[in-house]
């Protein structure tokens, strides 16, 4: 059986639906199951990962564990990693990020900072390992799916930042991967997963247009009103400043060279950005 925290989420919910076609029991933690719209076939429990005294019992019988440093925060992770060695999880892949390098870059970097912290901790744990580092998730335009269906205008800073937008389907692919392997080829593999191409901030709302055939574009706005728009009660303007600022470096260099993890791992080319955006028309329009 195979614990999924942060069950809800973008990569979560497509992991579930994986492992349950795959025949994998699962169990999907949730704050709130009534609301979680999950499977019928998952065993779906209520939990708060940020409750350290509840989390032994939600991990017992499991053999390996998803963990979504989202589901909690940091320390939340390092509580769930030691109640699942307590319990005799044998496996943890975490959902990590592309921002860790693996080189002193990481420290002036708050999201790799944040990430690498849970690395080690997962690497201190004892637990078998493989972290999935992705890079910027296509589902972060759905940011821009209020604006699209309202004028067909997105405001940004940066909009020529490059970036290469990740399927959620695919992120989740390589987690079940590394969760059912049985040949041990990925542990202690920190997998750097992309998308297939960059791609700018432009010709992702461009591509989104085509996906809802409506004409979009990019308006550019200060570095300031792009960080007031994107700061939010757990996200500090700071920090979204620090991060506009950050895409402003890849304007003309993408943010994350293309990988071919996707392909590597799953035997099965990464999904491109169009299809993500024909996936999720609806959300658009
Ligand atoms: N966005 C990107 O481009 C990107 C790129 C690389 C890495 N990442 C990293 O990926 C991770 C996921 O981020 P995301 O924005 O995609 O979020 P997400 O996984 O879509 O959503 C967060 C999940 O955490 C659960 N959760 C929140 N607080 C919880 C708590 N106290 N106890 C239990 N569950 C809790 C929520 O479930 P319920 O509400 O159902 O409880 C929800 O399923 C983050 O660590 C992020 O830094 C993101």
């Amino acid at each position: 059986m195979i614990v999924v925290t942060g069950a809800t989420g973008n990569i979560g919910r497509s992991l579930v639906s994986r492992l349950l076609e795959d025949g994998v029991a699962v169990r999907a933690l949730t704050r709130d199951p009534a609301r979680a719209g999950l499977p019928a076939e998952a065993e779906t429990v209520r939990a708060d990962l940020t409750d350290a005294a509840s989390l032994e019992p939600l991990l017992t019988g499991a053999d390996a564990l998803f963990l979504n440093l989202a589901a909690g925060g940091q320390e939340a992770a390092a509580a769930v990693l030691a109640a699942a060695a307590k319990a005799g999880v044998r496996r943890v892949v975490l959902n990590s990020s592309s921002a860790v390098t693996d080189t002193p870059a990481d420290e002036s970097n708050f999201i790799a900072r944040a990430h690498a912290s849970v690395e080690r901790a997962v690497r201190d744990s004892g637990l078998e390992w493989t972290f999935v580092r992705g890079s910027n998730y296509a589902t972060n335009t759905l940011a821009w799916a209020p604006a699209i269906r309202e004028s067909g205008v997105v405001r940004e800073a940066h909009p020529g930042t490059q970036g290469v937008p990740v399927h959620e389907a695919d992120l989740a692919d390589v987690a079940a991967v590394a969760l059912l392997d049985r040949t041990g080829a990925h542990l202690g593999q920190a997998y750097v997963v992309t998308g297939p191409e960059p791609m700018t901030m432009a010709d992702q709302v461009a591509e989104i247009g085509r996906a809802i055939g409506r004409e979009t574009r990019v308006e550019q706005i200060s570095e300031e009103a792009a960080a007031e728009a994107m700061a939010g009660p757990h996200f500090p303007k700071e920090a979204a400043l620090e991060l506009v600022r950050l895409f402003g470096g890849s304007v003309g260099q993408p943010l994350f060279p293309v990988s071919d993890a996707v392909e590597r791992v799953t035997g099965r080319p990464a999904r491109t950005f169009a299809q993500w955006a024909r996936e999720h028309a609806a959300d658009f329009s």
